[in-house]
């Protein structure tokens, strides 16, 4: 199954809020919520994708070419790709009722993931008991992968219960959404969930005792507060725009980001990222490594772990593609030299 046989496959399956579009630009979709649009009344997700298209390669065949190495490393493990698959709540709901309930779909992302060689998150759910379903499951399975349970900036108690039971089932690492802040069932809690003090985060972050990415850092000053509170890895993201309408695109803010803290930190960012393309854009930009959300749910819907896998080797090409004719050999030697970015 390649590539675009998952995505002829995928038309047939999604719910029609999801219409599988051949390119996923946020236009289609809008704002359907639920569904996999983005929150009104300016189109973030849209921008997301379309200021990825301002940043340009710039072609130079003339350097010693060798064997091209797409090879990622975080937290010490080795990965084909550095593509991690964003955590996705509710896909059942927002892409199509193929999977009766989320589990299903998490495994069969999980496993496309682990079977990739890439690096995958899940949503772990609101309430405990679907958490510790999910965990046993993700054990059981034994998928072999680098499978990261992403949790909400839920209150710090119940953050911490949810931490103990990332390191209970032996988690290789945890991941918070910040910006989750945004969703109503925190606005509306004048408690120590959503946003979260330097010294919250700093307290769970220790507390945890593995790996812990930080997601939904949109600013420089955000930034630095990450890294004040002891995180060595955060994602550069604005939820695909569904937290917060009037957003900046994560293209439009990663390299002023990743001047201030790139040198201290492991920078990871989603939003709009489609293709190897994107993938090689944001690496020249400053990050390490990219999150994909969308697309590669429109993947799993389209050929389960399969879906994943094709849509991977197709990133591969491409990053390929751009690596080989801008001049770099390997992940490390992509540099900003080698993008063009329209303002
Ligand atoms: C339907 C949907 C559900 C999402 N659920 C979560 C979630 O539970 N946790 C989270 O951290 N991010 C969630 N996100 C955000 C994604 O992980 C990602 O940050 C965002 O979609 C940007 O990437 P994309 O443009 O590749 O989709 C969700 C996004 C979508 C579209």
């Amino acid at each position: 199954m390649n590539y675009n046989e998952v995505m002829q496959n995928a038309k047939k399956l999604v719910n029609g809020k999801c219409k599988a579009c051949d390119v996923c630009n946020g236009l289609a979709c809008g704002f359907t919520m639920p569904g996999p649009g983005c929150r009104p009344p300016y189109n973030t997700a849209a921008r997301n994708f379309a200021k990825w298209q301002d940043v340009l390669l710039n072609m130079d065949n003339i350097y010693a070419k060798g064997n091209i190495d797409t090879t990622f490393t975080l937290f010490g493990r080795e990965f084909d790709l550095p593509v991690i698959a964003a955590p996705i709540g509710a896909p059942q709901l927002h892409f199509s009722d193929k999977y009766t309930e989320e589990l299903e779909y998490d495994l069969e992302a999980m496993q496309g993931c682990a079977e990739s060689n890439i690096a995958g998150s899940y949503w772990v759910g609101f309430e405990e008991d679907t958490y510790i379903r999910k965990l046993e499951a993700i054990k059981a399975a034994d998928f072999g992968g680098f499978l990261i349970p992403a949790i909400k900036p839920f209150a710090n108690e119940k953050a911490k219960r949810y931490l103990d039971l990332c390191r209970k089932y032996n988690m290789p690492a945890v991941l918070m959404d910040i910006d989750g802040a945004g969703l109503p069932m925190f606005k509306e809690n004048a408690d120590d969930s959503g946003c979260k003090s330097i010294e919250s985060l700093r307290m769970l972050r220790e507390y945890a005792g593995i790996p812990f990415i930080l997601k939904g850092i949109m600013t420089v000053k955000g930034a630095k507060k990450a890294l004040e509170a002891g995180f060595d890895t955060i994602v550069v993201s604005n939820h695909g725009g569904r937290v917060l309408s009037c957003l900046p695109s994560t293209a439009e803010v990663l390299e002023e980001i990743c001047d201030a803290v790139g040198d201290k930190m492991t920078i990871l960012v989603d939003g709009g990222i489609r293709t190897g393309y994107d993938v090689f854009k944001a690496l020249a930009l400053g990050a390490d490594g990219v999150l994909i959300a969308r697309t590669i749910s429109t993947a799993v819907v389209g050929g389960g772990k399969d879906g994943v896998g094709a849509y991977m080797e197709a990133i591969k090409k491409d990053l390929c593609d751009a690596m080989e004719m801008c001049g770099a050999n390997s992940l490390a030697e992509i540099d900003r030299s080698m993008v063009r970015v329209i303002r």
